[in-house]
């Protein structure tokens, strides 16, 4: 029999999203009964616009969609995406430019698969979501932390990135705005950060997927368009989960240079070939019309994140910056880390969550999941009576510390 090993070591380094983790242990206790509050999911609370679904009912009904269409995307959904980019981001692109994907996530995949060889190095700023050291890794590439706190509003420095870069480093991962932390970067500090890169010949690959979840006077600057300094050496990553409130229906694209999107092309055409025809016309039907459903899901988004930072800060031990886009707050527990809770002593954010889920019937997710422990992230992207409830939950077990 062959000793060798039942999972490769390449499949066995992944591990389990832990996001996806908290939010099905949530839904879990929900189902058994338990009146479980879920701070953890990162989709927006809405239902799709109803034009959107529309679009997909009648896609459904015409035999052309129950074939196999081209592997990048359908034409006129590459194109639309072309004009929602030269629209929104003042970024000029052409169709052949667009990747369509089985969402944002299938285009981290596929941005480092086609970009890194093995050692290649990608500065990641931490706090970062979880996807994006797997699809690193994945790719063969070497992550290397730029680690933020809250004293700079988890901003990067273009100081902090130069001390980490190498000879190896290929690429910068630009996130803005940022899950989980809800920082955006102004154009001064987007300009600085991408001549940066540009002068030292790195490639940006940048997350827009929170581009029209803004507040206040904090604004959305891509940096492809702000730095045209960095020439083609940009891949642009985004999709219609978050602006639509389609995360189910799983389309994204990934923007860059013609000689990278048709690599990356190749690849899906083995993986996966195209995304579901239905998905893209609902996709088409959305990047194509306006932005008022997202207009008023921000309005909403705006006041329970005011709500959740005013409450998260009344709580001591508790410091959470003013995340100024996406939707989650990301505050500090560390002074609460090591006190008595209910019997216990949590040594860590991951041990205070699993207790706070456990006595709370509250479910966050530990900053261990976004590469800094000693955080938590909040989703306010849920009704605001829960919202409320939860914090107010929260704050009842944690004002027992001592
Ligand atoms: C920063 C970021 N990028 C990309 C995605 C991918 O979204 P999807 O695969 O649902 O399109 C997410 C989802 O949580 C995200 O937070």
């Amino acid at each position: 029999m062959s000793t060798r090993p039942r999972i490769s070591a390449r499949i066995s380094a992944i591990s389990e999203s832990a996001t996806l983790a908290v939010d099905s242990k949530a839904k879990a206790m929900k189902a058994a009964g338990r009146p479980v509050i879920g701070f953890g999911a990162g989709e927006p609370d809405f239902p799709t616009p109803g034009y959107i679904v529309e679009a997909a009912i009648e896609a459904a009904g015409n035999p052309r969609f129950h074939k196999y269409t081209p592997a990048g995307g359908l034409p006129e959904l590459k194109q639309a995406i072309a004009a929602k980019t030269r629209r929104d981001s003042g970024y000029a692109v052409e169709a052949a430019q667009v990747l369509v994907t089985n969402g944002g996530k299938q285009a981290v995949y596929e941005a480092f698969a086609t970009l890194l060889d093995p050692g290649d190095e990608v500065l990641v700023i931490a706090p970062y979501w979880t996807t994006y050291p797997e699809a690193i890794k994945l790719a063969g590439g070497v992550q290397v932390d730029v680690v933020t706190d809250e004293s700079t509003g988890y901003l990067a420095s273009v100081e902090q990135l130069e001390a980490a870069r190498t000879e190896r480093t290929k690429v910068l991962l630009f996130v803005s705005p940022s899950n989980p932390t809800g920082a955006v970067y102004g154009r001064e500090e987007t300009v600085a950060i991408g001549r940066w890169a540009a002068e030292h010949g790195l490639w940006v690959v940048t997350d827009e997927i929170y581009e029209h979840l803004v507040y206040g006077d904090a604004e959305f600057t891509s940096i492809a368009t702000a730095v045209p300094e960095l020439g083609d050496r940009i891949v642009i990553l985004n999709g219609v989960a978050k602006t639509y409130a389609m995360t189910g229906w799983r389309v994204g694209w990934l923007i860059g240079p013609a000689d990278v999107v048709k690599a990356a092309t190749n690849l899906q055409s083995h993986a996966t070939s195209n995304v579901s025809n239905v998905s893209q016309m609902a996709a088409l039907a959305a990047v194509s019309g306006d932005l008022s459903a997202v207009a008023e899901m921000r309005t909403a988004f705006d006041r329970r994140r005011q709500t959740m930072v005013r409450l998260l800060n009344e709580i001591p031990g508790v410091f959470c910056p003013e995340p100024k886009g996406a939707f989650y707050a990301y505050p500090s527990v560390k002074e609460l880390i090591g006190k008595e809770l209910r019997g216990k002593r949590p040594q860590s954010s991951a041990e205070l969550a699993e207790l706070i889920l456990e006595e709370a019937e509250v479910a966050v997710v530990p900053g261990e999941a976004f590469g800094t422990p000693g955080y938590f992230r909040l989703s306010y992207a849920l009704g605001d009576d829960d919202l409320v409830e939860g914090v107010s939950r929260l704050a009842k077990l944690l004002s027992e510390a001592h």
